[in-house]
């Protein structure tokens, strides 16, 4: 739209005065080359983008985390830490903005000069006899108008030129694939009835993001069917490595998990986070009806199933004297902290 504009406003200005046209036409490599400037400039977010990353990282951590941070009184660490983390762009920023402001006075004064240069071009020929005042006022109209609409066009371009970097980031989030997925797995599962005892032995595992600190080092447990075990150990030492290894949410760097002898590598994946039931530390709601809460686990359970494992953990009545029941919305009631605590059992119930 915009070239179409420009192109018909310059036809209309040839047709009106086709020399001081071509004077204006020939101020135009002075304003294009000002906008190109412009846009090399605009240039050059890819260097940035790491280090934009790493500091929101540390803003994010540290939001989650804000409990332990105020306990430990590190807000002034992590202020000092996410500042640091912005060093290099802040100092690259600044330098740009000096170049950007010498670019943006010479694009100006590329603008303002051609419009000179026409004026005056345009006052000559009106002098002269060329061309009369009327004609000279609209091809300078026209001509503003018109650089108006590409500049418009030239604007988009700092735009156009950052989608290659956000295009790679967002791609590059779309290709992964998680390391553990189901097309890997052999899909067996294991008969109902079957001892399902879980073993891990001689297992060597440390977290993908931390390669270098082993969590586990050789180690051996076995839990026999139907027993109950307790894993003791201070705050820190694996245990929730140990259960996470069983859901098969990492797989060892050592040794093997097996569950009713079978290595979980080569069980179905769903199948196996199915057979297994876990009330983690820090209980989730999800946005949703109470009722959906306690069914998370198991969105085809029935609802007799759900009120029975309500019923189960005494907190039946307390849901059905609430206005709406079980189709209380957790995420707006004032009950919530209650609620997640209650429902995080409930849910676990439900599953298994
Ligand atoms: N996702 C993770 N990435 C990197 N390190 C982790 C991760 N989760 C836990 N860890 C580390 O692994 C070790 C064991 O953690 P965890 O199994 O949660 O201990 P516990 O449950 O006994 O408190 C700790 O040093 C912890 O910091
Ligand atoms: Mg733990």
């Amino acid at each position: 739209m915009a070239v179409g504009s420009a192109g018909v406003g310059l036809g209309i200005c040839f047709g009106l005065d086709w020399r001081l046209t071509l004077i204006a036409m020939a101020c135009t490599p002075l304003t294009l080359g000002a906008s190109y400037l412009n846009l090399l400039i605009n240039v050059g977010a890819r260097s940035d983008e790491a280090a934009y990353a790493r500091a929101s990282s540390i803003a994010a951590g540290a939001v989650s985390n804000v409990r332990t941070v105020a306990a430990l009184c590190a807000q002034g660490g992590i202020v000092g830490t996410f500042n640091r983390a912005l060093d290099g762009p802040s100092a690259k920023a600044q330098r740009k903005s000096q170049y950007m402001g010498i670019i943006l006075g010479l694009s100006q004064g590329a603008m303002y000069g051609a419009y000179t240069v026409t004026l005056w071009a345009g006052a000559y020929f009106i002098t002269k006899g060329w061309s009369t005042f009327g004609d000279v006022s609209k091809i300078f109209l026209i001509l503003v108008l018109s650089s108006f609409s590409v500049g418009q066009l030239a604007g988009l371009a700092p735009d156009t030129s950052g989608a290659p970097t956000a295009i790679a980031g967002i791609l590059s989030i779309l290709k992964r694939r998680p390391t553990i997925n189901e097309e890997g797995t052999k899909r067996r599962t294991i008969k109902d009835g079957k001892p399902m005892d879980v073993e891990l032995r001689k297992v060597i595992f440390a977290y993908p993001s931390r390669p270098d600190v082993t969590v586990l080092n050789d180690f051996s447990l076995r839990v026999k069917f139907g027993s109950t075990v307790a894993v003791v150990g201070p705050s820190g030492s694996g245990k929730s490595t140990v259960v996470w290894l069983v859901q098969r949410f990492y797989d060892p760097l050592g040794g093997t998990v097996t569950v009713g002898g079978m290595d979980v590598r080569e069980l179905d994946l769903k199948w196996l986070r199915g057979e297994c039931a876990m009330v983690g530390q820090e209980p989730a709601l999800f946005s949703g009806s109470i009722r959906e809460n306690i069914g998370f686990g198991n969105p085809k359970a029935a609802w007799a199933e759900i009120e029975n494992a309500a019923k189960e953990a005494n907190i039946h009545k307390f849901i059905a004297g609430l206005p709406q029941g079980y189709d209380t919305q957790v995420g707006t009631t004032a009950h919530k902290l209650f609620l997640k605590k209650l429902l995080t059992n409930l849910n676990f119930q439900c599953q298994s």
